[in-house]
C-alpha cells in the first residue's frame, strides 16, 4: 500500500468482536447472535434491527451470487484457521501426501503451487485436525544453526528413506499465483474476435483466483498467530486490492492489524460501587500507540516469523507500516494498524465492483493499460496510483448517461442505521445492502466504454476541475495540484497529491493516443491470425493498446497524417494548440 494519511482516533468496530475461533455456518450464525447481543448492550435496538436486516440481505445477496465483504472476510478467515501451508519436495507424491495428512481428519480442499519450491495449502474440515497434525510435528535439529522454537502452521514435508517413482507424480498440478507475461496476454487477446471479448479475457487472466485469495487469507492468519502472543483477541485482515475485487495476481498484500475486536472497550463503569479497569501504558497519541505496536510486531515478524524476510519498519510514514516479503507465498506484504478509512475504501470499491460486471472489467483493463505504459508503477513516486486510477474509472462510470454506478452521496442516503460510520470526524457511511441500490439501465458495451473512457480523460479539464465520486460531478479544484481527486471519505484530502504535471501530461497523451487508435479501422478490427487462425496473431484492438511500442509511436505518429479522428478529439487538439500559443505569447 501507498504511504498516506494516518488515522488516529479509535472507533470500535462492533462486528469484529466475535470473529475468533469460528467454525462453519453454525458458528457464523452463533457469532452473529453474539454480535447482536453485544450491540444490544452497547448501542441499542436500532442497530440490532439493522444488523438483522443486514443478515437477511446478506442471505438474499448470497442467493443472487453476491456476498458482502464482511461475509467474505468471515468465511475466508475461518477457512484459513483450518489450513496449513506445507513446503513439499518436487518429488512429493500427491496420493501418499494426502493419505498421510488425512490421518488427522477430513481434508476439505488442497492445492499446490510454486514459489521458491513447491508448496501445498491444505484446508481441513475441522480445526481439531490442525491441532492433531501439529502435535506430531518435529522441531528441526541436526544442523549447525539453532532454530527459534516458534511453532506456526508453515511446515516442511520430509520424506526419509523412500524414493517415489516419477510416474506417480504426474497427477499433481500447480496453481498459478502470478499473471501471464504481457506478451503472452497480447497474443491471447489478439485471437479474440471482439474488443468486448478481449476485455473479458484480460479480466479473467489477471484477476485473483480462488486459490490465490485463500493463500492471502492464510498468510494473514499465520501472521495473526504471531500478533496474538501479545493481543490474543486481535485479527489480521487483508484490505486493498487483495479483497476489493480489483486485485491482479501478484499484487501486494495489504494487511490491517485489527485491535478493535479487543473486548472491554465498551464495558461501562457503573455509576457507583466497585468495579475494575485494566492498568495500561499510555502514549501521547493514537499514532504513537500504533507505532509502538507495529514496532514490536515488526520485530517479532523479523525475528520469529518463518518465511518472513526483508522486514522494514516504516513507522514515520503518514500511515506507519511494516513491510516485508513472505517468501513461501511470494507476497510483498504491508502490515498497518489503526487504518479504518482504508478498510472503508476497500468496502466501497468492493461494493462498486459487485454492482455491475463492467466496473471490474473496465478497471482491470485500464489498470493493465496504465501499467503496460508505465503510467503506474510499483515504486512509489509521482506516478498515478492504482487506487487513484480506480477512482477515475468509477467517476467516469458515474458520468455516463444514464450512470452505470451511483454517487457515493446516493449510497450514503440509502444507508440504514447499522451502516452509520464516522471515523475521526469523517462520515464514512454508505449502504451495505446491495438490494437497496437501484441501478439505471445503461446498455453500453465494454468496447464503447473503453473508447469513451479514453476520450473522457483526453478532454477532461484537469487544470480547473477536481474528480469527485461523492457528488459524481467534477468540482472546482480546492487547491493547486496537477491532478486533484477528492478522497471519498477524508474529503479535504487529494488522493493524487503525489502526481506531478509531467505524469499527468503523459496520462492525457496516452488517453488521446488510445482513443485515436480505437477509432482506426486498422486497429479496431481483428486482423489475420484472429480467432481460430494459425500462427502468431497480429495484435489488434485492446492488444494494440497494450503494446509498449505504441508509446514510442506517439511522437512519430503526431508528425504523420492521421485518419480523421472524432470531432471531440479534433476539438481537443485544437484547444491544446491554442493553449500552447497562449502560453508562448
Ligand atoms: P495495488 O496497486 O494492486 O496494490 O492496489 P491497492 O488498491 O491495493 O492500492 P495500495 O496497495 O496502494 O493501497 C491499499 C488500499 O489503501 C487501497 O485499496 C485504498 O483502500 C487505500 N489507499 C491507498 N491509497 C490511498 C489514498 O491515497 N487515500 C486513501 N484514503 N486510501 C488509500
Ligand atoms: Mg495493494
Amino acid at each position: 500500500m501507498r504511504i498516506y494519511a494516518s488515522f488516529r482516533k479509535t472507533m470500535a468496530s462492533s462486528f469484529a468482536v466475535c470473529r475468533l475461533h469460528m467454525r462453519g455456518r453454525a458458528s457464523l450464525a452463533k457469532c452473529l447472535q453474539k454480535t447482536d447481543a453485544f450491540l444490544h448492550r452497547s448501542i441499542g435496538t436500532d442497530v440490532v434491527i439493522a444488523r438483522a436486516e443486514a443478515t437477511r440481505s446478506d442471505e438474499s445477496d448470497e442467493k443472487n451470487g453476491r456476498k458482502s465483504l464482511h461475509t467474505l472476510h468471515m468465511e475466508r478467515q475461518e477457512q484459513a484457521e483450518r489450513s496449513v501451508l506445507i513446503s513439499c519436495q518436487s518429488s512429493t507424491n500427491e496420493k501418499k501426501f494426502l493419505k498421510y495428512l488425512s490421518k488427522h481428519g477430513e481434508i476439505n480442499k488442497y492445492f499446490f503451487y510454486e514459489s521458491y519450491g513447491v508448496y501445498a495449502v491444505v484446508e481441513f474440515a475441522n480445526q481439531e485436525s490442525v491441532t492433531s497434525l501439529l502435535e506430531g510435528v518435529a522441531i528441526p535439529g541436526g544442523s549447525h544453526e539453532s532454530a527459534v522454537p516458534f511453532k506456526s502452521r508453515l511446515l516442511s514435508l520430509r520424506n526419509l528413506g523412500s524414493v517415489d517413482s516419477s510416474n506417480q507424480l504426474s497427477g499433481r498440478q500447480c496453481q498459478p499465483q502470478t499473471t501471464i507475461p504481457i506478451n503472452e496476454l497480447i497474443k491471447r487477446l489478439s485471437r479474440e474476435e471482439s474488443i468486448d471479448k478481449q476485455i473479458s479475457s484480460l479480466t479473467e487472466a489477471y484477476q485473483l483466483t480462488e486459490e490465490n485469495s485463500r493463500l492471502r487469507f492464510l498468510v494473514c492468519s499465520l501472521l495473526k498467530d504471531i500478533a496474538t502472543a501479545y493481543f490474543p483477541e486481535c485479527t489480521i485482515k487483508p484490505f486493498g486490492s487483495s479483497v476489493n475485487g480489483f486485485g491482479k495476481l501478484g499484487c501486494d498484500l495489504d494487511m490491517l492489524l485489527d485491535l478493535d475486536s479487543i473486548t472491554g472497550r465498551n464495558v461501562k463503569l457503573p455509576k457507583s460501587g466497585l468495579s475494575l479497569e485494566y492498568q495500561m501504558k499510555r502514549a501521547n497519541s493514537e499514532r504513537a500507540v500504533t507505532q509502538s505496536i507495529l514496532s514490536v510486531i515488526g520485530e517479532c515478524v523479523d525475528q520469529f516469523g518463518p518465511g518472513c524476510v526483508g522486514v522494514q519498519k516504516i513507522l514515520n510514514a503518514r500511515c506507519p507500516l511494516v513491510r516485508f516479503a513472505h517468501q513461501p507465498s511470494g507476497f510483498q506484504c504491508d502490515l498497518t494498524a489503526n487504518n479504518r478509512v482504508a478498510m472503508k475504501s476497500t468496502e466501497l470499491l468492493y461494493l462498486y465492483g459487485e454492482l455491475d460486471p463492467r466496473v471490474r472489467s473496465l478497471v482491470f483493463t485500464v489498470r493493465c493499460w496504465a501499467r503496460a505504459h508505465g503510467v503506474t508503477s510499483s515504486i512509489p513516486g509521482a506516478w498515478i496510483t492504482n487506487f487513484s486510477l480506480t477512482v477515475m474509472v468509477l467517476f467516469f462510470l458515474q458520468k455516463r448517461t444514464p450512470p452505470i454506478i451511483p454517487t457515493l452521496d446516493h449510497l450514503r442516503d440509502l444507508a440504514g442505521p447499522g451502516d452509520k460510520t464516522v471515523i475521526e470526524g469523517n462520515d464514512c457511511t454508505f449502504v451495505s445492502d446491495f438490494n437497496k441500490i437501484q441501478l439505471q439501465s445503461n446498455t453500453e458495451t465494454l468496447e464503447q466504454l473503453l473508447g469513451e473512457f479514453f476520450e473522457f480523460y483526453a478532454t477532461f479539464p484537469f487544470s480547473r476541475m477536481s474528480i469527485n465520486i461523492r457528488k459524481g460531478k467534477e468540482q472546482n479544484k480546492p487547491e493547486v495540484a496537477p491532478l486533484h481527486i477528492q478522497n471519498p471519505f477524508e474529503t479535504s484530502l487529494n488522493v493524487s497529491k503525489n502526481v506531478n504535471a509531467s505524469q499527468l501530461d503523459r496520462f492525457v497523451a496516452l488517453c488521446q493516443e488510445s482513443a485515436w487508435l480505437l477509432q482506426q479501422s486498422e486497429t479496431s478490427t481483428p486482423r489475420g491470425g484472429g480467432a481460430g487462425g494459425e500462427g502468431a496473431p497480429t495484435p489488434w484492438g485492446l492488444a494494440t493498446l497494450l503494446l509498449p511500442s505504441q508509446v514510442a509511436g506517439i511522437k512519430s505518429r503526431k508528425k504523420r497524417r492521421r485518419e480523421p479522428a472524432s470531432e471531440r478529439i479534433k476539438g481537443l487538439l485544437e484547444s491544446l494548440k491554442n493553449k500552447n500559443q497562449l502560453k508562448k505569447s
